[in-house]
């Protein structure tokens, strides 16, 4: 039977056999290092030359980087080790001897690794990245689920746009025009007026020509909506779900944290609750530092960052001006000309991962909002439908995973947080 890497500690002393890939090999000639990965971690097997047959020596001089091998081996426990274990390898089968493995250990571009992402996934940064993403998500499950909130699906083709017309993925639908899912929220608030607090979880696309550390072009993005629910209570629910994922991370990922050299100090502080400004303090506070912006135009990314600094939590700016926000925010009944929304600014520079609001809960306003925004009421039909028949107040946001990721692992740019990452002018692999 097969044991797994992270499982060797659960039998100290017994042999084992682990399916696994070589990673790395030293070698003195009388004892081979060998580094091994399952995907469940990293260990290294001792090859002592005077304690085995020849045939196992000479099958374990054979293993080139990337080679496959059922390795069966004595677990010993050992301070030094980074995994605390090491096996004292007794056995040798070798599944598959890689020849010419393209990625080797020294340092290559960024066109050559993501050519090769396949590949790339291996290395043990990419797989820290991957296992967190892993625990974000499973961490944001539960948070819900311990909430009483239901998970529903959004379709992926849809009909008509959710957060404007500009960059919107076309595609055909048999003799109709379809286009790929900007955001599921919609569909969520109907899901909402029926199962009370909802979340959906899936990718979304924008066809935007943005070629940044912070643009996909295909993302995933986890949206709550909540029935009665008010623009307040938005805030808090959002702060506490970002607290809990980030606590989670530390709780069950320091061995990946510690392979991306993350600071970990930065994240222990993201707790609830998080700082707010207004949009008006906001613009108040960028045109102080000398940056060049006036009341109704949106921030860029180093506004972001500059608001970001002046703060050692997540931040949100509530309050944008109604004109430069989707058709769905309810606009504040004091003063009209700002909606009752909020982005989520993380720190360290990563922008805003969640943007949010209270919806329009009002079948006219809604109306009005569809006009100006010349949206076809008649496409909307069903979505004005929730505002007719039992309409209430409510509200949810939309948490972008791969900013996420990004802030959490401490990367310079999205590519590395998704596994195949859907780049401007990259579709390969
Ligand atoms: O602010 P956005 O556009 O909000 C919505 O889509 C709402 N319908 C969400 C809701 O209220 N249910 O997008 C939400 C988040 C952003 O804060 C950002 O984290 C992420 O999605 N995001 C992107 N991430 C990567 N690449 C892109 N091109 C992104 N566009 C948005
Ligand atoms: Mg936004």
């Amino acid at each position: 039977m097969l044991t797994t890497i992270a499982q060797v500690g659960q039998h100290v002393g017994q042999e084992v056999t682990i399916g696994c890939w070589l990673f790395n090999k030293r070698s003195s000639g009388k004892i081979q290092f060998l580094q091994l990965r399952d995907g469940s971690g990293f260990i290294q097997g001792v090859v002592v030359k005077a304690e085995v047959s020849e045939e196992i020596w000479d099958l374990a001089s054979q293993l080139t980087q990337e080679s496959s091998a059922y390795i069966k081996g004595i677990v010993r426990a050992d301070e030094r080790a980074p995994s605390g274990y090491e096996l004292t390898v007794t056995g040798v089968e070798v599944i598959q001897i890689a020849q010419d493995y393209p990625i080797s250990l020294k340092e290559h571009g960024v066109d050559f690794l993501m050519d090769h992402r396949h590949l790339w996934l291996r290395s043990p940064r990419q797989r820290a990245v991957m296992a967190i993403r892993s625990e974000i998500i499973r961490a944001m499950y539960q948070f819900f689920h311990e909430n009483g909130f239901y998970k529903v699906d959004a379709p992926i083709l849809t009909p008509t746009s959710a957060e404007g017309t500009t960059n919107l993925f076309h595609t055909k639908y048999f003799d109709e025009d379809a286009y790929l899912s900007q955001s599921g929220q919609l569909y969520m608030e109907a899901a909402a007026m029926a199962l009370g607090r909802v979340f959906s979880f899936g990718p979304t696309f924008r066809a935007e020509k943005s070629k940044t550390r912070r643009h996909l072009i295909e993302f995933w993005m986890i949206e709550p909506e909540m029935a009665f629910v008010d623009h307040e209570e938005n805030l808090r629910i959002q702060e506490q779900f970002v607290s809990y994922v980030v606590q989670s991370v530390l709780k069950n990922c320091q061995r990946e944290l510690k392979t991306l050299q993350r600071d970990t100090s930065k994240l222990e502080n993201v707790t609830a609750p998080f700082p707010r400004i207004s949009y008006d303090e906001a613009i108040q506070m960028l045109q102080e530092m000398g940056h060049e912006i006036k009341w109704g135009e949106d921030f860029g990314a180093p506004d972001e960052t500059a608001i970001a600094e002046r703060f050692d939590k997540p931040v949100f700016i509530t309050h944008y001006p109604t004109e430069i926000k989707a058709f769905y925010m309810k606009p504040d009944p004091n003063r009209p000309e700002v909606v009752l929304c909020a982005d989520l600014i993380a720190p360290e520079g990563y922008g805003e991962i969640i943007g949010g609001s209270q919806r329009i809960d009002d079948p006219e306003l809604l109306q009005q909002r569809f006009a100006k925004h010349d949206l076809s009421e008649e496409a909307y039909q069903w979505y004005l439908d929730l505002r007719k028949y039992g309409t209430v107040p409510h509200s949810g946001f939309g948490l972008g995973l791969e900013r996420t990721v990004a802030w959490i692992c401490g990367l310079d740019h999205v590519r590395e947080t998704i596994p195949f990452p859907r780049l401007l002018y990259r579709l390969y692999p």
